[in-house]
């Protein structure tokens, strides 16, 4: 099928909708990559498009990839001719191949498309091609819904930790846009100043795609939470000099053992906080803990294309010179020793996180 994107503009900044969601039997994404300068909405109608836009970063965060391939396996299901439900699931297989490929760190992708795939292998013999395709719209569906009100139950654990006047460093963007609504580690934030607490955020701008500055801060500014951006080499300081009573950020995949792969600058940001004794606390839903790996570096780590570092310009101009050449790496892993706490749907796990986070997974 060939792919249909429609794009619908919205005159008025606002993010009173979820970030990704399923209407007039279209898969619908705010596109993350021209906020907070444009808000527009792209339509899908095809797979394909949406692992596409996955990579390039249409929609990112990691329940919220979840959400978009899961909603991209069920346009698989409409895109696909079978009759039966047996061959409709070898399309359903093959596409989510090239769903899964889309981003390796985040782990709520796979978890999404596996949740879907183990629901349907044990219906398919049962029922025809058309319920089979009910079945993952359904599930996809599920697993969006059930992404905010986790966030919402971690939400109220993490901002139990806030304290009236408190000054907190959040990294990256993980608010309602990097979930399907509400956010985690920003939601922790939203909630406790909702409950009254006066917070005020420093946003770090988190180099080279700048979902701080754009996303966060876009975010921040539309709940009217107070905020400053800072440039991500600047919470060392702000940490030192006794500023910052907590940091939160969220996690794209955490190890058995407590280690959080999250946004590049992460591993730095827990350092300098575990240095100053300010505490750390990593905001995590538990379908984004990888129970099989049971440490940090066996988490796969997304290098992303060296142009978005070397295109950066200052006054108009390109930054770096002509030939020069980059690493991107997307993600780093803090290891469990710098993690004072992680926050999940089912309440703040504390070390040893080897045992506890297990027991937090299976709701033990
Ligand atoms: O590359 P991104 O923007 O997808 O990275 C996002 C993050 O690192 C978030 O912190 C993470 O996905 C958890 S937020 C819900």
């Amino acid at each position: 099928m060939v792919s249909m994107i429609l794009r619908f503009v919205f005159p008025v900044y606002n993010i009173s909708m979820r970030t990704v969601f399923w209407e007039d039997n279209q898969l619908k994404m705010i596109d993350q990559r021209i906020l907070p300068g444009r808000f527009e909405v792209i339509a899908y109608k095809d797979h394909k498009s949406v692992a596409r836009d996955i990579t390039d970063m249409v929609v990112r965060g990691a329940p919220a990839i979840g959400a978009a391939a899961a909603f991209g396996l069920a346009l698989a299901g409409y895109e696909s001719a079978a009759k039966t439900s047996a061959e409709l699931m070898n399309d359903l297989r093959s596409a989510s191949v090239t769903l899964k490929a889309a981003r390796p760190t985040a782990v709520n992708l796979a978890w999404a498309i596996d949740r879907i795939l183990n629901k349907t292998s044990d219906l398919n013999s049962l029922d025809g091609a058309d319920s089979l395709r009910q079945i993952v719209l359904d599930e996809a569906q599920r697993i969006a819904d059930e992404d905010v009100e986790i966030n919402k139950r971690m939400a109220e654990h993490g901002a139990a930790l806030i304290n009236d006047g408190d000054t907190v460093i959040h990294h990256c963007n993980t608010g309602a846009l990097a979930t399907v609504d509400w956010g985690t580690a920003l939601g922790v934030i939203h909630t406790a100043h909702e409950q009254g607490k006066n917070i005020h955020v420093l946003v770090d701008e988190t180099r080279p795609r700048l979902q701080g500055a754009r996303l966060t801060a876009w975010e921040l500014e539309q709940y009217g939470i107070p905020y400053e951006i800072i440039s991500d080499n600047t919470a060392g300081y702000f940490l030192k000099a006794g500023k910052v009573q907590k940091c939160f950020v969220g996690s794209d995949r955490t190890a058995a053992n407590g280690d959080v792969a999250n946004k590049i600058g992460t591993y730095m940001l827990a350092l300098a906080a575990h240095d100053n004794g300010v505490p750390f606390y990593p905001v995590v839903p538990t379908s984004t803990v990888d129970l099989a790996l049971s440490h940090g570096d066996l988490i796969p780590i997304e290098e992303r294309d060296p142009s978005e570092v070397l295109g950066l310009e200052f006054m108009g101009e390109r930054v770096a010179p002509e030939n020069a050449k980059a690493r991107n790496i997307a993600f780093d892993v803090t290891p469990n020793r710098l993690v004072t706490g992680i926050v999940t749907e089912n309440g703040v796990v504390y070390p040893p996180f080897d045992v506890n986070l297990k027991k937090a997974v299976l709701g033990e």
